[in-house]
């Protein structure tokens, strides 16, 4: 929810937190603010409500004294309000301490009564405030902040990444992490923690990973890793796979332009070292084919759209690896009872791999017996780590909160799963193989649909900027992606939008359906099954009948939908699993050109933060 970032080193830390912090605007922009220890020992502080560039503007017109320690942070509200006084840092021991937190202190309550009956008073309204002035009073007793610092996450309940640094301790950053995230960056003679690696890649792509409940304090030269009770930890070493430039606008008008965009390249990266010949093997399952042979059950648990490329994945599993497959809600799954075993698969799909409910979800299915895997975008993320194995879809960072590219790639990465499992239990068809050369050919036909269709659909999107409500229908792989495209148009143009199957239309949402609704129809090719073709091409029919305004997404050649369409958007032929990734690009189109018309920030919508690390 909040990104967060900490600098240790010789250089002025004021550069490096604000560039840091842009690079993490993504993950909350509500509020932001930095503090420094300036070269005479004092720690000063600037936070500020509203996006990033208000903290800028500030701190250009009346500058922080210089230093070399620092540590910054973008806040997604959760308790009080997004104001100047509920933005992080707060301070504490006299505003000697800074403190900046990710995530919910879920006892803060009954710390705050404790501080209070001591006669602490508080600013804010937030969480963070208890665990700063909690530290003060470790600290005032100890003297040492590390082991205040472990002395204060011991007390926590609920999920934090808490960073803090102490006038008294000049170039000593502390950090923790339970259930959010946190990564530390190896420099030269420099060294930096982040929310993720984004905020460092700029200086640095050597990294290592933090564990569940450990602790780290960095200075310019050293990094000491440690669990809550301080036995040291080694972390795990990894190599950021990208570099600044990929976190860039680069020109684009919006990091969702650039993130539609670059779905051929993201698409390519997943399939890339995952195809022998004409077969696919995951490398990194090597060893797993025991596993995949002997489950008697998948299922998939996700959230938003990552949920909708999970009901693809189930499609794909089931008729390649004739394994059934359940597709769960991760905040409904661990609430309910359900039956898992050893021969339980729990495939979890997060773009950061650190949404909460998914994680949650993971844990549960692995205290359950269940043996789980992961496809994540996110290198050193939480879910990754909590998992027995993992496929990273290798998109590149996405910046735009809405998803785009991280979507494609993930039903990539299944439709990859659902040919390597396939495989593996030895029920793959004879037409596997070309299964696999329609895998591969998937990057340029993107790049097709991108280059034929942007124009038209944008164009579309302008006619229609007035519109109150978006209907999407579809069948089979088609029906997760209507659910997909009207997610998009929600969230990021505030327009009341609708994904059904279409099948379910005539049992009620027909009803909704007046003379100058826009529809989008998303149709199946009638090369794979003339008969769900022939259904869809019905329901096409009763909507136009009922005066619908009909736009439908088809593939070259189908001209048994011209009758009935206002609008015909055009894909490429492809094989039945493949046609999501095709389909969903020209609804990715239109809510961003929708949303332009109206005049909205399509990277950073209302109310929306892009990992949603609370349950
Ligand atoms: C919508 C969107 C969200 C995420 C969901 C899960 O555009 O991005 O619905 O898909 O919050 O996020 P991850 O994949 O990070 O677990």
């Amino acid at each position: 929810m909040c990104g967060i970032v900490g600098y240790v080193g010789p250089r002025p830390s004021q550069d490096i937190l604000l560039a840091g912090l842009a690079r993490l605007e993504y993950r909350g922009y509500d509020s932001a603010g930095i503090a420094v220890i300036d070269e005479q020992g004092d720690l000063g502080m600037r936070k500020k409500a509203g996006k990033l560039a208000m903290l800028r503007d500030s701190l250009a017109e009346h500058p922080l004294a210089a230093g070399t320690t620092g540590i910054g942070h973008t806040r997604w509200a959760t308790h009080g309000g997004p104001t100047d006084v509920n933005a992080h840092p707060h301070l504490a021991d006299d505003d000697k301490l800074a403190v900046i937190h990710n995530g919910i202190i879920e006892n803060f309550n009954v710390l705050r009564d404790e501080l209070i009956s001591e006669g602490v008073t508080f600013r804010s309204e937030t969480d963070t405030e208890v665990a700063a002035a909690l530290l003060g009073r470790e600290y005032r007793a100890s003297g040492d902040l590390a082991s205040a610092f472990r002395a204060v996450v011991n007390r926590l309940e609920g999920a934090f990444t808490l960073l803090a640094m102490h006038e008294d301790q000049p170039g000593v950053v502390v950090g923790a992490r339970r259930n959010s995230p946190l990564v530390i960056g190896l420099g030269e003679g420099e060294n930096f923690l982040g929310s993720d690696v984004a905020a460092f890649v700029e200086h640095t792509r050597k990294a290592l990973a933090i564990g569940q409940d450990q602790m780290v304090t960095i200075t310019p030269s050293s990094v000491e890793v440690t669990d809550f009770d301080g036995n040291p930890v080694e972390a795990q070493p990894f190599d950021v796979s990208w570099d600044a430039a990929a976190a860039e606008k680069g020109g684009w008008p919006s990091f969702m332009a650039k993130e539609v965009a670059e779905q051929p390249d993201a698409v390519a990266n997943t399939i890339r070292g995952r195809v022998q010949g004409d077969q696919v093997v995951i490398p990194e399952l090597d060893g797993l084919d025991e596993l995949f042979i002997g489950i008697d059950r998948v299922i998939i648990t996700a959230c938003g759209t990552a949920s909708y490329a999970a009901l693809v994945g189930k499609y794909a599993i089931e008729q390649w690896a004739r394994v059934p497959v359940d597709v769960e809600l991760a905040h409904e799954f661990r609430y309910r009872d359900p039956v898992i075993g050893d021969k339980t698969l729990v495939i979890s799909i997060s773009q950061s791999g650190e949404t909460m409910d998914t994680l949650m979800a993971v844990k549960y299915a692995r205290e359950r017996g269940a043996r789980t895997l992961s496809v994540c975008n996110t290198q050193g993320a939480t879910i990754p780590r909590e998992s027995d194995a993992v496929v990273y879809t290798h998109a590149g960072p996405e910046v735009a909160v809405a998803s785009t590219k991280a979507f494609s790639a993930q039903i990539t990465a299944l439709l990859l799963l659902g040919l390597h499992m396939g495989r593996v239990r030895g029920s793959l068809s004879d037409s596997a193989a070309s299964d696999v050369a329609e895998l591969q050919a998937l990057p340029e036909k993107i790049a097709q649909v991108l280059a034929e269709e942007q124009e038209h659909v944008a164009q579309l999107a302008g006619w229609m900027a007035d519109t109150r409500s978006v209907l999407f229908l579809g069948r089979h792989v088609g029906y997760p992606i209507a659910l997909e495209g009207a997610l998009k148009l929600k969230e990021i143009s505030y327009i009341h939008a609708e994904g059904f199957a279409a099948g379910e239309l005539k049992h009620g949402p027909i009803a909704l359906i007046e003379p100058g609704q826009p529809v989008f129809v998303i149709v199946p090719s009638p090369r794979h099954s003339a008969l769900v073709h022939s259904k869809v091409v019905s329901n096409i029919q009763e909507i136009r009948a009922r005066g619908a305004r009909v736009i439908v997404i088809a593939e070259e050649g189908d001209a048994a939908v011209l009758p009935f369409a206002d609008e015909v958007i055009r894909i490429p032929l492809t094989g039945a699993m493949f046609e999501p990734v095709l389909a969903v690009v020209p609804l990715q189109i239109f809510a961003m050109a929708l949303a332009t018309a109206k005049g909205l920030d399509v990277d950073q919508p209302r109310n929306l933060a892009k990992s949603v690390t609370v349950e």
